[in-house]
Order: structure tokens, then C-alpha cells, then sequence
């Protein structure tokens, strides 16, 4: 049920990924989601040094046997100089099954995947990207919509509408990603043509998250209202928790602060500190819309088994409306 050119690309069960989340995309969530049937994705600039990182990637193949892959960050890093080159290296060396990449072209670094064997999956935020991707030779694309948690991109456009324009053009297997947290959102995926989804937000209300409890109590009561986007002048959008710092941020942009001066508010240290605290407030938080749609932490394996067993459902409900409707009912 539900095998696709996505599953049989990456080697899963399930086609559902796991966004690379900041600071939390650790081996103990990544592995969860790999040995419940996805694919977890280990966050590589979680980790501050190479020998950090080659320590979580083999933590990581103690924990399970199956595929997993490490996300590659190249958005201009806000904080320190640039790590593509040397969490390359590791990745290479270490021969991962599949390297995420986000933020930039991977182009300058896919032959080299390639020798190694290394899918390359790169996540972009709009249709023009995504077909870039394809050319320069991605796996597949992940598309994120206007809801996503995290980078949104500029253009505002939401997954309804991004997921089959992609769908349409693309060869290689679509990804969607950006307001899926269900079973509905996950075959609606897969009916507006896309060939697996991504989740994020969803996986940070799980039992697994490294995530200070009392953020994961306002993942769960939280509502779809609750996030907004900064970081537009710094052409940078960025999904997040409406929360004091994210306020703060907007306010300073409306007012022209630079990006030095918004550093002292979005540094990603903060988000670190603030994730494994609890602090709602003093830090920029990535969130999605799709918050709004969770009611429970669970765990990652219950996650992914709801999903594929509502779709089931669903579909043998829009079945049995088909069928209704052929005799006449
Ligand atoms: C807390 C959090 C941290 C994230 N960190 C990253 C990251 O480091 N790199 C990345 O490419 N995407 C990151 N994302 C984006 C996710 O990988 C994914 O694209 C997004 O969450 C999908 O949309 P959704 O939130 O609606 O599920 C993050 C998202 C969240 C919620």
C-alpha cells in the first residue's frame, strides 16, 4: 500500500520524510521515523564540528538498519561562516543513503554525491527551483509551500497550488511538504500528484523530539493562526512562532534594522538554547501552519501508522462514493 517511485528511490516502506529540523533532527528522532517505515534525516549543522556529526551518523546506523538521510542547510548561514564543504566531507566519508539539501543549488556538489552512490533529494519553494533541481541531476525535489514551518521562500505560494503545478513538470519524484500533518493531508498529497510527503512540524509533537516539553504542550494547543512569516527584508522568509521575538524581529524590519541588528534576535544559538529550555518567548521558533491541526503528542511510529491507515480509510470512503454514485444512489 502506498509504494511509489519515492519508496522505491529511497529503499522505504512509507513514502513520508522527515524535514531536517534544526537542533532536533537528532539520531533519536531520525531513527524513529526510519525504523517506523519513513525516512528520518538527521539536521548536519545541529552539530557543531565534523566529528560531532560522524558521531551522530554512526549513532545513528546503531539505531537502525534502515535507509536515513542528513540534511545539508546551504542557506547563508546567519551565525558562522559556511559548512558545506567540511559536513560534505563527512557525508561523503561516512557514504549516507541520502543527503536532503535546502537553501541553495546543490549543483557544485552532485557529481560527487553521485560517485558515492548518495541520493540527493533538494527541497525548494517554488516551481522555477524545482525544475532546476531536475536539471542539474536531484533524485527528487522536495516542494514546500507557503505553510511550511522553517523557509517558505518569497513568493507566497501555497502547496494546493505548488504540489501539482511541480507534479506537472518535473520526471523525478515530487516530494510535498508544507501543511501536511494527517492522513487527509497525506493522500491529498499524493492526489494532487506528488509521489510521497515531507513533514516537519508534525514530528516535533512527537514522543522521540528532543524538544523541551513545554514546547511540544504549545505545538499541541496551539492553533493555525499562530505563526507568521519574518525575515522578508533579509529575503530570508522564514515560518515561525508568533511569539515575542518573532514580533520584535517584524517590528525592527518595518523600522530598516540591518542584518547585524536583527542578529541580536534570530541568532540560531537562541533557538537552541530556547528549544532545549522551554522558552516560548525569547527566541525565533520554526513552526508551519499545520500546528494548528495537532491535538497530541505521540509517538513517531503511531504518527506515521495513523497516516497510512486514515488514507486507507479515506480512500475505501471516496470508494464507496464512487460506487454510490455508478448505481445510482
Ligand atoms: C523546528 C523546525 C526546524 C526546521 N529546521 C530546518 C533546517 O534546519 N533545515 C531545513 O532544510 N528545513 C528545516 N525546517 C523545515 C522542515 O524541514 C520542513 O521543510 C517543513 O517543516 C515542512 O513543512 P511543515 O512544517 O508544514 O511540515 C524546520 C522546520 C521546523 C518546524
Amino acid at each position: 500500500m502506498f509504494e511509489t517511485r519515492l519508496t522505491k528511490l529511497l529503499g522505504i516502506k512509507y513514502p513520508i520524510i522527515q524535514g531536517g529540523l534544526q537542533w532536533l533532527a537528532t539520531a533519536q528522532l531520525a531513527s524513529a521515523v526510519s525504523e517506523a517505515g519513513g525516512l528520518g534525516i538527521i539536521s548536519s549543522l545541529s552539530f557543531p564540528d565534523r566529528n560531532s556529526l560522524r558521531k551522530e551518523i554512526r549513532r545513528m546506523r546503531e539505531m537502525t538498519k534502515k535507509p536515513f538521510g542528513v540534511n545539508l542547510s546551504m542557506l547563508p548561514e546567519l551565525t558562522k561562516g559556511d559548512r558545506t564543504e567540511e559536513i560534505l566531507e563527512i557525508l561523503l566519508d561516512e557514504k549516507v543513503p541520502v543527503v536532503e539539501t535546502s537553501g541553495r543549488s546543490p549543483e557544485p556538489l552532485i557529481q560527487k554525491l553521485k560517485s558515492e552512490g548518495i541520493k540527493l533529494i533538494h527541497k525548494v519553494p517554488s516551481a522555477r527551483f524545482a525544475k532546476k533541481a531536475e536539471s542539474i541531476g536531484a533524485d527528487a525535489v522536495t516542494i514546500v509551500g507557503f505553510e511550511c514551518g522553517g523557509h517558505p521562500g518569497m513568493d507566497d505560494v501555497t502547496s494546493l497550488v505548488l504540489i501539482p503545478s511541480v507534479a506537472n513538470s518535473l520526471h523525478i519524484p515530487v516530494i510535498a511538504g508544507g501543511g501536511i500533518a494527517d492522513a487527509r493531508g497525506f493522500l491529498a498529497a499524493l492526489a494532487l500528484g506528488a509521489d510521497g510527503v515531507l513533514m516537519g512540524t508534525r514530528f516535533v509533537a512527537t514522543q522521540e523530539c528532543p524538544a523541551h516539553p513545554k514546547i511540544k504542550e504549545w505545538f499541541v494547543k496551539a492553533r493555525e493562526t499562530d505563526t507568521m512569516v519574518i525575515q522578508r527584508s533579509i529575503r530570508n522568509a522564514a515560518r515561525v512562532i508568533k511569539n515575542k521575538a518573532a514580533e520584535k524581529t517584524l517590528s525592527m524590519e518595518e523600522k530598516g534594522a540591518s542584518l547585524e541588528e536583527l542578529l541580536t534576535v534570530i541568532s540560531g544559538q537562541m533557538g537552541q538554547k530556547a528549544l532545549s529550555e522551554g522558552d516560548l518567548e525569547g527566541a525565533i521558533i520554526a513552526c508551519g501552519q499545520c500546528v494548528g491541526l495537532i491535538h497530541e503528542i505521540k509517538s513517531v511510529k503511531e504518527v506515521i501508522e495513523e497516516i497510512i491507515q486514515g488514507a486507507q480509510s479515506i480512500l475505501e470512503k471516496l470508494d464507496g462514493m464512487v460506487k454510490e454514485k455508478d448505481q445510482g444512489v
